[in-house]
């Protein structure tokens, strides 16, 4: 049995290269060799405020720029987190399991509750746990994720761990698989904060989507360090973040990226690599645009009959564990 992958991201906003480069591209390469469920995760997304609208249109936008990296629905199952009831009831039986003291702990509560200290939804202190049955009705064995999510996949075997310890042997207990390259991509304004979406510049951000002109504009913009070395310096953020996104896309060893660049200035570098992400962006964005709406629905539905097959024996074992029984039970 091939081991089981399952990751996830929510549709919010607009895909960045850090998610492309820290995430999605992996997902493509790791397909082949794991049984792998990707899924799109609008349940997480509403633990904020979202325009219903754009939410609707952006949670199928995301189905499409999964396949257009190159998630072949034929050997993954993609699917829509809300198709599948399951993940939020098996949510409710992992808020009886967790507790609110390791809740508490979770840094990127503790940022975004910050951020927005008026209206903290009850939804977003839970979003780990809603994470954690993601992961646990899949039965998956690794979650490729950025190294910003360790620690919720830390509380998700804890979670696993803790409910196999009270009710019986039901949960695989799942590793987080973080890449060692390209796992922070830094923003182009800021290299000291990670590329984002919610980044105050938009220059910091280049999105899958953008336009060759906004591409070039905002490498040309980026930050730099000082000094003039075209090198992999970790003491030269800005330079190394340059090189690195450089080295995601074209494959290169950075022997001879540095051996390419040497001697030559900051300008070129940026107009290598804008050209050099145009040329990635190109067909990408041709391959969203050609995915038509009844195309995604037969996709998306085949991926839920997939994933509702899995989802749906875990759910039963979780409950059967537990004593949860009702009409359809017999004594
Ligand atoms: P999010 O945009 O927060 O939903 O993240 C989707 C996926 O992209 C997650 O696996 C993140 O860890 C990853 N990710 C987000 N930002 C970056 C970044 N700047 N560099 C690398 N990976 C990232
Ligand atoms: N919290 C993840 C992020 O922000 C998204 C996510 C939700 C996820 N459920 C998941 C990632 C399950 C991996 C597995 O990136």
């Amino acid at each position: 049995m091939p081991k089981r992958i399952l990751s996830g991201a929510q549709p919010t906003g607009n895909v960045h290269l850090g998610n492309y480069l820290g995430a999605l591209r992996n997902w493509v390469t790791l397909q082949h060799e794991y049984q792998s469920f990707f899924c799109i995760v609008n349940l997480h997304a509403v633990t904020v405020p979202q325009d219903p609208k754009l939410l609707a249109e952006k949670t199928r936008e995301l189905a499409r720029i999964y396949l257009a990296v190159g998630i072949d629905p034929d050997i993954s199952t993609v699917f829509v987190q809300s198709d599948l009831p399951q993940h939020a009831e098996l949510t409710w039986i992992l808020n009886c399991v967790a507790r609110m003291s390791e809740l508490e702990r979770m840094t990127q509560f503790k940022d975004k509750a910050r951020k927005q200290s008026e209206n903290v939804t009850a939804g977003l202190f839970d979003y780990p746990v809603l994470m954690a049955s993601d992961i646990l009705l899949y039965q998956t064995d690794l979650v490729p994720v950025g190294e910003d999510q360790r620690q919720h996949l830390e509380l998700t075997r804890d979670l696993a761990i803790r409910f196999n310890r009270d009710y019986g042997d039901t949960f695989r207990v799942p590793q987080a698989y973080i890449p060692k390259v390209g796992a922070r991509i830094m923003s182009l304004s800021d290299p000291t904060k990670k590329m984002s979406k919610s980044d105050d510049d938009p220059n910091g951000c280049v999105m899958l989507l953008d336009d060759p002109e906004a591409v070039s504009r905002k490498f040309k913009r980026a930050v730099t360090d000082s000094g003039t070395e075209i090198t992999f310096d970790d003491s030269r953020p800005a330079i190394t973040n340059l090189l690195t996104i450089y080295q995601l896309l074209t494959g290169q060893p950075t022997g001879e990226i540095e051996s390419h660049f040497a001697g030559k200035g900051y300008a070129l570098l940026k107009q290598d690599l804008a050209d050099v992400t145009v040329e990635f962006l190109r067909p990408f964005q041709e391959r969203v645009k050609g995915i038509g709406a009844e195309e995604l629905n037969r996709i998306l539905g085949q991926g839920r009959e997939k994933a509702r097959q899995i989802a749906g024996t875990t759910l039963a074992n979780a409950y059967a564990a537990m004593g949860i029984v009702g009409a359809c039970t017999t004594d």
